[in-house]
């Protein structure tokens, strides 16, 4: 089974080891990035692998290989040279492997390692995509039988990951380390196993260390919520894609889900550029089921054999799941969002009431459309009043701009507000999309943002005594839906009640890379 790796960053040996007493918990084998180190540091690496009491991997990466070391091969060679002398017969008392680069021909240095059991992990780091064809180069790589080939690309996008994907199929039967480097390749790391690799490595990122390599995990979060340790080849794989997924709730919630039900399943943030790509990697781990989010919510319909009515009606999926040989198609927003709306307004339907919709892009579509559904009579109002009258009409609704005049409006449109805009979303823009208009206090107002938790607009209403809700409730009802579709059954309401309990900023600590 593939091995956590703690890479050790740190600029002295003790930080390294301090490092390692902290987190040895979620590792089986630890690098000593002895490029990392201050130069006065980097002569007292001897000692590591006994103060370590792990296997431990001796490295000196280059800068041209995207490590720190700027010296010249000479003083590179002392380095390792030192690090491998005075073997000792107990083996625990040597480094367990060491790393080095394809390029670096030393043959003296292999021969003391290979003597005293020190495992050469014969590296190659493709920062700017001249490999094309990974599997040669693997091949060509290697020297003797012993040898852990490791190849690490930077990967710009989806179509890199999958090269590397096939690359392992054609090299099997040996060690070997393949990682995707880079926001792209993150979930080769958290699916080492799947990719067939010996190890993944990871950093301590909550320590404010730098990352051995970019797209490194967080140690913890690679152990604790992805349990990397229990991921087999038979373990079943789920995921979200999208582009951008940095800030998703969704991996934290069916990951904890997972864990509580002790589910063989994992549940991974799939960042990529181009479904066609992705959808043929699916086939290759055998993915189960997939989140789709934005900006892929329509471009996945080619991909699905079997589509839900709501899917076929509004052409869009944010849902499939493995049915045989086909993918079924299912969309969670509506029923996530209307299910959060009538339970913060306890109400069964919308009937007399008269709501304001802010905004008229695709959410604001599905919330007008939902709204329609359940009774109620709406006025939206958008930046762009053209696209307002669009969704309007549609519906018999009324419309207009974000402007005085449609403020005033909004005056006989206030029993609920829902903001739909992308305004006030951390990172995107702290403003109040309707500055204008003043509260009364009995509006119920619903602001489908959950980053900040409270924007700026849903803060003014709050304080003038509205009732509130952010969007985070919605993501998770969408999300139960969703693990629903996947598998064939609802989320036990205990577990539920205990992601709950854990509140709902808890999710932001972890999303990394
Ligand atoms: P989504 O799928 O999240 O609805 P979208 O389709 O891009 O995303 O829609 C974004 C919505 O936020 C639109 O209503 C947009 O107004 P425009 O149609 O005029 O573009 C609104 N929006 C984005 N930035 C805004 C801003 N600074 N002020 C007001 N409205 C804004």
């Amino acid at each position: 089974m593939s091995k956590i790796c703690l890479c050790l960053t740190g600029k002295t040996i003790k930080q390294d080891v301090e490092l390692l007493n902290k987190y040895r918990i979620y590792a089986d084998i630890a690098e000593l990035r002895v490029d990392c180190l201050e130069p006065g540091e980097r002569l007292y690496v001897r000692r590591f692998p006994e103060l370590a009491g792990i296997p431990v991997i001796l490295t000196v990466r280059r800068d041209v290989d995207g490590g720190y070391f700027t010296g010249g091969e000479g003083a590179r060679l002392k380095l390792l040279a030192n690090g491998l002398a005075y073997a000792n017969a107990d083996s625990r008392f040597n480094f367990a492997y060491v790393d080095i680069e394809e390029d670096f021909n030393v043959p003296s240095l292999e021969e003391a390692a290979r003597t005293f059991g020190t495992r050469i992990i014969r590296s190659c780091h493709d920062l700017d995509g001249s490999v094309t064809d990974i599997a040669a180069k693997m091949k060509s790589m290697k020297h003797s039988g012993d040898e852990i080939v490791k190849v690490a690309v930077a990967v710009k996008n989806t179509h890199d990951v999958l090269n590397v994907y096939r690359a392992s199929g054609s090299f099997t039967n040996q060690d070997k380390i393949l990682i995707c480097m880079g926001h792209y390749g993150i979930y080769s790391r958290i699916l080492a196993e799947k990719f067939g690799s010996f190890l993944t490595y990871s950093s301590a990122l909550s320590e404010n260390v730098i990352p051995g390599a970019p797209g490194q995990m967080d140690v913890k979060v690679l152990s604790e919520l992805y349990r990397f340790r229990k991921i087999t080849k038979k373990t079943k794989v789920y995921g979200i894609i999208g582009n951008p997924l940095k800030k998703s709730v969704s991996p934290w919630f069916h990951n904890n889900i997972l864990n509580l039900e002790d589910a063989d399943a994992v549940y991974v943030p799939f960042p990529i550029t181009d479904i066609g790509d992705f959808m043929e990697l699916a086939k290759g781990i055998d993915i189960q089921g997939l989140s789709v989010t934005v900006p892929y919510k329509e471009d996945i319909l080619p991909y699905i054999g079997e589509k839900s009515e709501i899917v076929k009606t509004i052409g869009a999926c944010n849902t499939i799941h493995r049915k045989e040989n086909l993918w079924a198609g299912e969309n969670t927003d509506y029923a996530g969002f209307t299910l959060s709306l009538l339970n913060f307004l306890n109400k069964k339907n919308l009937k007399r009431q008269k709501i304001t919709i802010l905004g008229a892009g695709g959410v604001a579509r599905a919330v007008a459309s939902e709204v329609f559904n359940l009774g109620g009579k709406a006025l939206i109002l958008n930046r762009t009043p053209q696209k307002a009258k669009e969704i309007a009409e549609m519906y018999k609704f009324r419309w207009s701009g974000l402007d005085t005049n449609g403020i005033e409006l909004m005056l006989k449109y206030n029993d609920i507000i829902i903001q739909t805009t992308s305004v006030g979303m951390e990172g995107y823009d702290d403003s109040d999309p309707a500055e204008l208009y003043s509260f009364t206090g009995k509006e119920a107002v619903m602001d489908l943002i959950y980053t900040p938790s409270q924007t700026p607009f849903l803060k003014r209403a709050a304080e003038a005594g509205c009732k509130t809700l952010n969007g985070y409730d919605m993501v998770i009802r969408q999300a139960s839906l969703q693990y629903a579709n996947f598998f064939g059954r609802e989320i036990p309401k205990n577990h539920l009640a205990q992601i709950e309990a854990l509140g709902e900023n808890q999710w932001d600590k972890i999303i990394s890379a």
